[in-house]
């Protein structure tokens, strides 16, 4: 603790230098004595400044290196104003009513025959989550499209995993179409640049998998997983607007963590060909309610979220490489807290102090994907009550 040696320091030699300063001025005539008792005072001011420099502002400068990130993000509400708020379309569902009035429920008409539905992926290490979503989309989707690079976004060579284990989704294969990419390898470059690249890739693969005018196109990440019912809607139903935005519940690391409902990057597109660019940011005001899952790090091995938080575009957040201890991602992973020590990204100070902290767990394991509750040994580390994961 030097900084508050440093503090008690100074208290010290003020004390020290007004004691001196009053033996030698003590003998001198009142002008000169006001005089020199500001020079005292100056020559004390300056040991409490030299104190400040070498003590205080190392300290402040140690402080913002260790919480920077956190303080400008708890001041968030000041640099930056909340995005204009979406038009929420009511969303309605029940599995005993049926389709027509379902689509009369939204405003639209049944159609005499269902849309053909392509759901693309681009494709990083997902494997349990990728299951998931296929099974739980399996019933409608024509075409599977999945895109696959031997770089992460970050730059670092991976292997192809999905090649690797594609004999583990033999259920796909007539409707699968699988596409690989080499990586660009830019060292230093921002990885939002080999995202873009990627998904202008994804838009190629989507041609060679025969995508048409009007097909539905899911465009999402791997892990934001639209419910079964809401891509049957949306595939039956006329006058669904053209892109839609598809609002998910959020969750962390399993369907215990609970996060929020605002989740809205999936979207839901008419396809227009020389029209429709495969993107992953906000592309129109209209958003569904309630359609389906996110799953941020939902992973079985601890080795697996290791190497996403490695590997995606925000790998700026990896500080520390302590960060990155096994024992420390494991028991943040059951505490419901932030594996990257993070405030929660929020515009309103009610919202970030609201949303300080580890998640809530939940007990719900109520409107979940089927395909997880009809597998849960399998899966048990995405149900309530199972945070401990798989070591290697
Ligand atoms: C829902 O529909 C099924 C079969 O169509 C029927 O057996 C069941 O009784 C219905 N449930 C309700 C609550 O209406
Ligand atoms: C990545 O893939 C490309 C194209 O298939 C290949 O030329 C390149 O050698 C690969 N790089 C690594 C590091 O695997």
């Amino acid at each position: 603790m030097w900084w508050m040696m440093g503090e008690t320091g100074g208290h010290y030699c003020n004390k020290k230098t007004d004691d001196i300063c009053g033996d030698v001025c003590g003998q001198e005539s009142n002008k000169v004595l006001s005089m020199s008792r500001i020079r005292c005072i100056l020559r004390g001011w300056d040991v409490k400044t030299l104190i400040f420099l070498f003590a205080f502002v190392p300290t402040c400068i140690f402080f913002i290196y260790l919480h920077g990130q956190k303080i400008s993000y708890f001041l968030r509400p000041l640099w930056e104003s909340p995005p204009k708020p979406f038009h929420v379309l009511p969303h309605y569902y029940h599995e005993n009513v049926s389709m027509e009035n379902l689509c009369k429920l939204h405003g639209w008409k049944i159609r005499e025959y269902p849309r053909r539905v392509f759901d693309a992926v681009l494709f990083s290490n997902e494997k349990e989550i990728l299951e998931l979503r296929w099974k739980e989309l399996y019933p409608y989707v024509t075409q599977f499209v999945i895109l696959e690079s031997n770089s992460t976004f970050t730059g670092l060579p991976k292997p192809l995993f999905f090649s690797s284990y594609r004999d583990d989704f033999k259920f796909v294969e007539p409707r699968l179409t699988y596409g690989t990419i080499g990586g660009r390898f830019k060292k230093g470059e921002n990885p939002f640049i080999e995202e873009a690249y990627q998904r202008v890739a994804l838009d190629v693969l989507l041609k060679k998998a025969g995508i048409e005018d009007d097909d539905l196109l899911i465009m999402s990440d791997v892990d934001e997983i639209p419910s079964r019912h809401t891509i049957n809607l949306l595939r039956w139903c006329d006058d669904i607007p053209p892109v839609l935005h598809l609002q998910l519940k959020n969750y962390i690391y399993s369907f215990e963590f609970h996060v929020d409902d605002s989740s809205w990057r999936a979207s839901v597109h008419r396809y227009q060909s020389g029209k429709t660019r495969y993107a992953h940011y906000r592309q129109t005001d209209d958003l569904l309610a309630d359609a389906g899952w996110h799953c941020s790090f939902c992973f079985r091995r601890i080795s697996e979220f290791i190497f996403k938080m490695k590997a995606y575009s925000h790998y700026d957040r990896v500080r520390f490489s302590h960060y990155l201890n096994p024992q420390r991602v494991q028991k943040v992973i059951c505490k419901g807290a932030d594996l990257f020590d993070m405030l929660p990204e929020e515009y309103t100070f009610k919202d970030i102090i609201g949303k300080m902290g580890p998640v809530p767990r939940s007990f719900s394991a109520v409107h979940l994907p089927s395909y997880l509750l009809e597998n849960a040994d399998k899966y048990k580390f995405l149900l309530p009550g199972n945070c401990k994961r798989e070591s290697g």
